[in-house]
């Protein structure tokens, strides 16, 4: 497959099926900026719960936050963003990636800023978590939520857009220990990229030259992945020295150190691993797709980690005429979706239409009701048929074991 008619291809899936359409598509659009249709906000949602569960939730020495969007300017003075937050493609213009609003009302309005980061929110707040919760370093806080940049030239649908999603981490540590945090987060990293089904070959590492680095970082690397466009950023890894905290402590006038007891005080540095949720659900969307022959008959699908997949399984009655048949899919569908909120009922066409439809949103199991189910053979009365996605295999499992079978199935 030709890379660019990948892309096409992508393009055209994400808007049939409902994953991503044009912002305000119907007044013609807005450059650089996105929807998610109801595949789409499912794959995102499922790929930030993974990624908390796999940076926040599953580790000790991590905490959440969520902080305001619109935050005091005076901590993008600090962290250098008023000053120096020009887009390379402006090309010497002196022009800043950064939305200003403006906060109040007439005269006594405030220009602010809609955070260009979210790892802002995350160094404001420090303090207020080492004091309310009082955790041992090395510790991170980690953050999702929505970043804007007034990128100059918004491009190759949701890679670089004007609005999007990052999933930060700023990890805290003693300033002799950086080097091995690094080394840590970075495997830390590749981790996700696995288990979120990003192809591992198609990421490269780039240790960022000096005079390329943000102004903040010491060491940078890039996650680059081969896009069907060209090999891009994906990820981020700054190793961002004690250079946020000693600015806002400079510029708010509070003591931003941190000291175990007995120890001399001291500013904590940073490593930050920095993650676009955009981004990887294009790379997740690359790595997935495929074309295969099956029975046959070509077919694209969508190969999907279950654990990422907007629909876990559908579940359909053979004949949608027969109304034991469908009495019974509903039973067991509503039975599976208090276990499995991601689970859809189909009765839509026949069942050979209905698997191309769920191959192609990456729905990695399908389930049919048959006559057998009800008891045509009594040896298989409530059993179904389990078809796996990409090998079109199908197997009969007992509608007792069904849930558990999925749910160990979506297991990271
Ligand atoms: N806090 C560090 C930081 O923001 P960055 O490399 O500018 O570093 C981090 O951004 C990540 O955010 C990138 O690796 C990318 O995944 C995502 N990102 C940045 N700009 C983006 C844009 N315009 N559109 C979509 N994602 C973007």
């Amino acid at each position: 497959m030709a890379e660019m008619d990948l892309m096409e291809k992508i393009v055209s899936l994400s808007k049939r099926r409902g994953f991503i359409f044009q912002g305000s598509e119907i007044y013609g659009g807005f450059a650089g900026f996105w929807d998610y249709g109801p595949l789409g906000v499912a794959l995102k949602n499922n790929i930030k719960n993974l990624w908390w569960r796999m940076f926040v939730d599953n580790r000790d020495d991590m905490y959440g936050i969520d902080a305001a969007i619109v935050m005091n300017p005076k901590a993008w003075e600090a962290s250098g963003h008023v000053a120096g937050f020009a887009d390379p493609m402006a090309d010497g213009k002196s022009f800043n990636t950064m939305f200003k609003t403006s906060v109040g009302a007439g005269e006594e309005a405030t220009t602010a800023y809609l955070r260009p980061e979210t790892a802002g929110g995350i160094f404001v707040n420090f303090k207020n978590v080492v004091d309310s919760l009082h955790p041992k370093l090395p510790f991170g806080l980690g953050q999702i939520g929505k970043a804007f940049r007034n990128e100059i030239a918004p491009r190759d649908f949701i890679f670089r857009s004007r609005e999007f999603e990052q999933m930060e981490i700023e990890y805290f540590v003693r300033p002799n220990e950086w080097e091995n945090k690094f080394e840590e987060w970075r495997k830390a990293v590749h981790e996700f990229i696995s288990a979120v089904g990003i192809k591992k070959e198609g990421v490269h590492e780039l240790e960022v030259p000096d005079n390329d680095r943000a102004h903040y970082s010491k060491r940078t690397i890039d996650f680059e992945f081969d896009f069907p466009f060209g090999r891009k950023e994906l990820y981020g890894l700054a190793y961002r020295t004690d250079f946020d905290l000693s600015a806002h402590a400079a510029a708010s006038s509070k003591d931003l150190s941190y000291a175990d007891e007995g120890e001399e005080s001291f500013v904590p540095h940073v490593i930050e691993p920095s993650f676009g949720v955009d981004r990887t659900v294009l790379a997740v969307l690359a790595s997935a797709y495929t074309e295969d022959t099956l029975g046959g008959e070509t077919r694209t699908y969508l190969k999907f980690p279950p654990a990422v997949a907007p629909v876990k399984a559908a579940v359909f009655p053979l004949l949608k005429n027969k109304p034991e048949l469908v009495a019974k899919a509903r039973e067991i569908y509503s039975m599976l979706k208090k276990d499995i909120p991601q689970v859809v009922f189909d009765d839509n066409g026949n069942v050979g239409k209905r698997y191309r439809r769920q191959d192609e949103i990456g729905t990695p199991w399908c389930i049919t009701i048959d006559f057998d189910t009800l008891g045509e053979n009594p040896e298989q009365k409530d059993t179904v048929t389990v078809r796996d996605r990409d090998t079109g295999e199908q197997k009969r499992v007992s509608v007792s074991e069904l849930s558990s079978l999925l749910l160990q199935g979506l297991r990271v």
